[in-house]
């Protein structure tokens, strides 16, 4: 039952959707808290070349473990160079991603927005820098005023959103002239005509599109063990299965969704048009 109330959980009526997802997390960051040894700070499926050696960025061996994530995030940049810009990711997460981009690339500031407020503390205590912080915030709603920010990033995060034009709005709001929007997600094959139209009528360009679904599906099966161990380690017995669905462990319905192609995942590189 849980398993597919995961899978299910962007379909649910709007009004369900975000009370759900901040439940999940919290869940998640409930289940962490004992383990300071082995810390979760991604959320996503990651990235891995399709052949080859499957390491595509140098990392420091602290952040070797979340290797596939990071790579993912990696990839969302695409060829967008952050060095001295203002930066805002929205469904920061546990802010691995925004750690990882603040200490390799450079970004004057950075600012990690979340729903979930335990995500929230958990990064600005494990995190937080002189320039990079994380605040509470709903993607329809975002807390800044208008042309704050030279980027906005967004990874897997804006699937379950109740109304994607409205965080495309907000996000075109809060973006200054010339600015670009980074967008990396997963999307029913059948919905990305509507998912670019969507983005076209918000005032976007889309620069930029790659199907990276092999190279998920790639990086699911060669995280699959950190994956597993993390659910062994950290989730009580009678969720294991709806989190291996959430982590997309092999075997699970939403890694089968990724290697026939059903559910697609898609990095775009989007302009405010001006
Ligand atoms: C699958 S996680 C991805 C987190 C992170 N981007 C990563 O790749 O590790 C999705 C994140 O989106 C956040 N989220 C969901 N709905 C949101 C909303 N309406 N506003 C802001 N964040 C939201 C969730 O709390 C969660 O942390």
């Amino acid at each position: 039952m849980h398993d597919r109330i995961v899978l299910k959980y962007a379909e649910l009526l709007r009004l369900v959707r975000k009370p759900l997802w901040r439940f999940w997390h919290n869940l998640i960051l409930g289940r962490d808290r004992d383990h300071t040894d082995v810390r979760v700070t991604f959320l996503n499926y990651g990235f891995a070349p399709l052949s080859g050696n499957p390491n595509t960025i140098t990392l420091e061996p602290r952040d070797e473990p979340e290797r596939f994530p990071a790579q993912l995030y990696h990839r969302a940049l695409r060829s967008h160079d952050v060095n001295g810009d203002t930066v805002l990711e929205v469904g920061s997460g546990r802010g691995g991603g925004a750690s990882y981009i603040t200490r390799y690339f450079r970004p004057k500031r950075y600012v990690g927005l979340d729903l979930a407020p335990k995500n929230i503390r958990f990064c600005n205590e494990y995190h937080g820098s002189d320039r990079l912080s994380f605040v509470q915030g709903d993607a329809e709603r975002l807390p800044f005023a208008d042309g704050s920010f030279d980027t906005v990033l967004n990874v897997e995060s804006s699937r379950c959103y109740g109304n994607i034009s409205r965080f495309f709005a907000e996000v075109r709001r809060v973006l200054r002239k010339h600015g670009v929007f980074l967008l990396t997600d997963m999307r029913w094959k059948d919905d990305l005509p509507q998912l670019r139209s969507r983005i076209t009528a918000a005032g976007f360009t889309i620069a930029e599109e790659e199907n990276v679904t092999p190279n998920v599906a790639r990086a699911l099966d060669l995280d699959d063990r950190r994956r597993r161990g993390m659910i062994e380690q950290k989730i009580p017995k009678f969720l294991a299965r709806a989190f291996g669905e959430f982590a997309g462990v092999k075997g699970s319905r939403r890694y089968s969704e990724f290697v026939s192609g059903r559910m697609q995942y898609v990095s775009m590189l989007l302009r405010a048009a001006v």
